[in-house]
Parts: structure tokens; C-alpha cells; sequence
């Protein structure tokens, strides 16, 4: 299995800590185990911050980093071993596990962090932690700190600064290594294949939960645990409605159906839409929609290189976008005076992607200083323009309306301008059309 090598968690311990303030400690918990009712838990997945510097997959831990502390910078709180809850539950770490695979230079047992931490925050001037995402940590950082604070009479020093963490590290998270990228474009690939084999098992008659299989199946048996998100598989009138995720309906013939859908190795996230025509053959109106939502999209991938900003892509698809609905007849007037009003937004009313990375909607500041960013080589985003044509629309003919068409691909911003990770999934009309027909 691609996987994200230990050694580069290592690096990336090192790289927050030399930006770090001089005296300073960070503290990021695991995330918690979702009860999905009594007994029963939702399937783990680790934060990602959390996972980001460790790579550490389990439950009820959490990372203590302090630069420069003679005794070893990185200190890892976790589970115990546990032969009866092993027995049940799985393999655990425990704290020899946690300095022998993982890179620990210490580790105590999670249920000694309230005696110890303390000990370990006193006498530092800073605290770093992803202050407001986690209440109950919050509170028991306070708790921490209040302990030190209840002992200043006995001279302990308590800090006086509560930093984000979020803004160092999620710059960091945004600009994605080799190993990152290598480990996206395996999520990518097996993403590519499962949209693939949707396409060629669509039928009339089937649901949308058929196809939703098709892809869980192809998932799993890349290795990937999960998707990256819920799945939208959405026919007919159902393509218009944006985060569609029933996916219960029944495949008609003539109709379109678009899928979002990506799995997730590793904790990197892949994110695809393809929209295709149940029956495997566009009708005119669906292809002309389709065509330039197509043609969007290739102009925003000219808008992704070095030295551009983030919203060039934005604008490329809105340019394209509206004087495609004007040609059509769908909107009536000047494009730049339609584009100045807003008037493709009845039709095109999100923005034409995000980044990507650990989370689908990846972290990472996307104005600085009040300006769109600069793209900069090793940021990962998505290009994802679409036309929803609302069935209930009145102001356009019957024949539009309930088509929603979105094609979505994921790149990496390259020296010379971005590589698209996700282009094993066909998508112009007559490679769609070529690969169902050979399916039928
Ligand atoms: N799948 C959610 C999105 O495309 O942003
Ligand atoms: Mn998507
Ligand atoms: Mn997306």
C-alpha cells in the first residue's frame, strides 16, 4: 500500500517547531470515537491535524511537541496495552509502541496526562493548540493550566499566551511534498477506476444506489477504508440539487446522472464528478449543456500555474460559463453585464473548486492580506465547474430543464503549470459515449 513514509512525519514535527515561538509547547488530541448509537461506533478516522504530525492511528491520544526540551521534543500520551480490551477491540500501540514505530521520543499512558502535562506546560510562555475546534479538550487545557496557576504561590509559572496552531500548520498542510502527492495520486487512481466502472454498469431501471455499490466496491478493494466523503449519486432532476446524497432514486432512460464521488488513502482525499447520460447517448440539449461546462473547465486548468491567483480559475469558468447560457438562449443580454450582475449564478452558483488534501475541503488561507493567493507549486486543488438547471425553472424551456451537469478533477500546481491527478476517467461526449456503448 501506498502510504505517507515515517520519516516524513518526522520532518514535518521538526518544520512546525522551528516556527514555533522560543519556549514554547503544542498540544493536539486524536480525534474522538463517534458513537453512532449504544454500543456501536461510527468506522475511526483520525483528525487530521493530529494525524498530519504523527501518523498515529488510534483513539485517546494526544501530541505534546516542545522544541527544545533536552529529554526528547516529541512526547506521545496514549492507550495502554490492554490484553482484554486487545482481545476485543484490536492491537494498540501502547507507549513502547508509540517510541518504537512511531517516532516517540516519549510516552506515557493517556490515563496519566492529568498528573503529568501540567508538569510539562509549566514554565513554558506559549501554548499552541487548534484553540475553539474541540471544546471538551479546551476545557481540559484549562484545567491544565489552572493546576500550574493554583501553584504560583509555590512559585510555578504558568503561560501567559494561547496561540492557533491552525495558522502554522495548515500552511504547512496546504504545499503537498512528493510523498504526499504520490500517495494522492494512488486515491485519485483507484477514484478514476470506480467512476469508470460505474459508467459502464449504468442502466435504466437500476438505482443510484447501484452505482453508489459499483464505487464502494471499487474503494475497498483498492484498499481504500472509506470515501472521502458522503457519495452523491444523483439522476435526473436530482443532478441540480448540490449535495445530494439520498441516492435512492431510479435511473430513467434520457436522463443524466452525476456522480461525486472519491476515496480517501492514507487520509488524502480524492474528489470527482462526472455526469453521464443513463442510457450511455447525450441528447442535444444535455450535450450542448455538457460541452460547456467541458470547455469551462479546460479554460480554468490554463488559469492553474505558478504566479497565478486562486480565483483566475474561478473567473475563467464564469466567463465561459455565462457566455455559453447567452449563445444557448438561457441567459439574454451582455456577457461582462451578466457576469457584473451575478445572472449565472440561477445556474452556476458555487465556486469552481477548493483545496484538497487530508480534508476534501482542504485547509489553507485562500485570500492573504485581503488578495486572492498566489498558486504556488505542491498546492493540491479541485476544478469542478458546473450548470444546474433547476426543473421548476420557468423561465426557460421545458427541454432544459432538470439537467445539472458538473465535471470535477483534481490537480497539483506544477513548475509549469498543474498536473491532473484524476484524468483516468473519461470525459469529453464521445469518449463517454465510446466507453458505454462497448459496456452495453
Ligand atoms: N464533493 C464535495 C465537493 O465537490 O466539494
Ligand atoms: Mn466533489
Ligand atoms: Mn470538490
Amino acid at each position: 500500500m501506498i502510504h505517507i513514509p515515517r520519516a516524513e512525519y518526522t520532518r514535518r514535527r521538526k518544520a512546525l517547531m522551528a516556527q514555533m515561538e522560543p519556549n514554547s509547547i503544542a498540544i493536539l488530541p486524536a480525534a474522538a470515537v463517534a458513537i453512532r448509537n449504544r454500543d456501536v461506533e461510527h468506522v475511526y478516522r483520525q483528525d487530521s491535524d493530529f494525524q498530519y504530525l504523527s501518523g498515529f492511528p488510534e483513539p485517546e491520544a494526544v501530541i505534546v511537541l516542545m522544541p527544545g526540551r533536552q529529554h526528547g521534543e516529541y512526547v506521545l500520551f496514549c492507550r495502554e496495552r490492554n490484553a482484554e480490551r486487545e482481545l476485543w477491540d484490536g492491537l494498540r500501540a501502547g507507549t513502547e509502541g508509540a517510541i518504537r514505530d512511531f517516532g516517540a521520543d516519549d510516552a506515557f499512558p493517556i490515563t496519566d496526562i492529568d498528573d503529568i502535562l501540567p508538569g510539562l506546560i509549566e514554565g513554558r510562555d506559549r501554548v499552541y493548540s487548534a484553540m475553539g475546534s474541540n471544546a471538551e479538550f479546551d476545557r481540559h487545557l484549562m484545567e491544565w493550566i489552572n493546576v500550574i496557576r493554583s501553584k504560583a504561590h509555590l512559585g510555578a509559572q504558568p503561560p501567559n499566551e494561547f496561540v492557533a496552531l491552525d495558522h502554522l500548520l495548515h500552511d504547512m498542510r496546504l504545499y503537498k511534498s512528493a510523498a504526499e502527492v504520490k500517495v494522492m495520486r494512488e486515491a485519485a487512481r483507484i477514484s478514476c477506476a470506480a467512476h469508470v466502472k460505474a459508467m459502464q454498469a449504468s442502466r435504466a431501471g437500476l438505482h443510484e444506489f447501484s452505482l453508489e455499490a459499483e464505487l464502494d466496491y471499487e474503494f475497498r478493494k483498492g484498499g481504500a477504508k472509506m470515501p472521502a466523503y458522503g457519495s452523491i449519486v444523483a439522476a435526473g432532476r436530482n443532478s441540480c440539487i448540490l449535495h445530494y446524497q439520498q441516492n435512492d432514486a431510479v435511473l430513467k432512460d434520457g436522463d443524466l446522472v452525476l456522480i461525486d464521488a472519491g476515496c480517501e488513502i492514507d487520509c488524502y482525499a480524492s474528489d470527482i464528478t462526472r455526469t453521464w447520460p443513463v442510457n450511455g447517448r447525450f441528447s442535444p440539449e444535455q450535450k450542448a449543456i455538457y460541452e460547456i461546462v467541458l470547455a469551462s473547465q479546460e479554460a480554468a486548468f490554463a488559469e492553474i500555474a505558478p504566479d497565478k491567483h486562486w480565483n483566475q480559475a474561478h473567473e475563467a469558468t464564469v466567463q465561459v460559463i455565462t457566455a455559453g447560457l447567452v449563445k444557448l438562449g438561457l441567459l439574454q443580454g451582455d456577457v461582462d453585464e451578466l457576469i457584473a450582475s451575478e445572472a449565472y449564478k440561477s445556474f452556476y452558483m458555487h465556486r469552481a473548486g477548493h483545496w484538497l488534501g487530508m480534508d476534501v475541503h482542504d485547509v489553507g488561507e485562500y485570500k492573504v492580506g485581503g488578495e486572492w493567493r498566489v498558486l504556488e507549486v505542491g498546492m493540491a486543488l479541485t476544478v469542478e465547474p458546473g450548470i444546474y438547471i433547476s426543473p421548476d425553472n420557468p423561465n426557460v424551456a421545458k427541454k432544459w430543464r432538470g439537467i445539472g451537469v458538473r465535471i470535477e478533477d483534481d490537480v497539483v500546481v506544477t513548475k509549469q503549470g498543474c498536473e491532473i491527478l484524476t484524468g483516468g476517467v473519461p470525459k469529453t461526449v464521445a469518449e463517454i459515449e465510446a466507453l458505454m456503448a462497448a459496456a452495453r
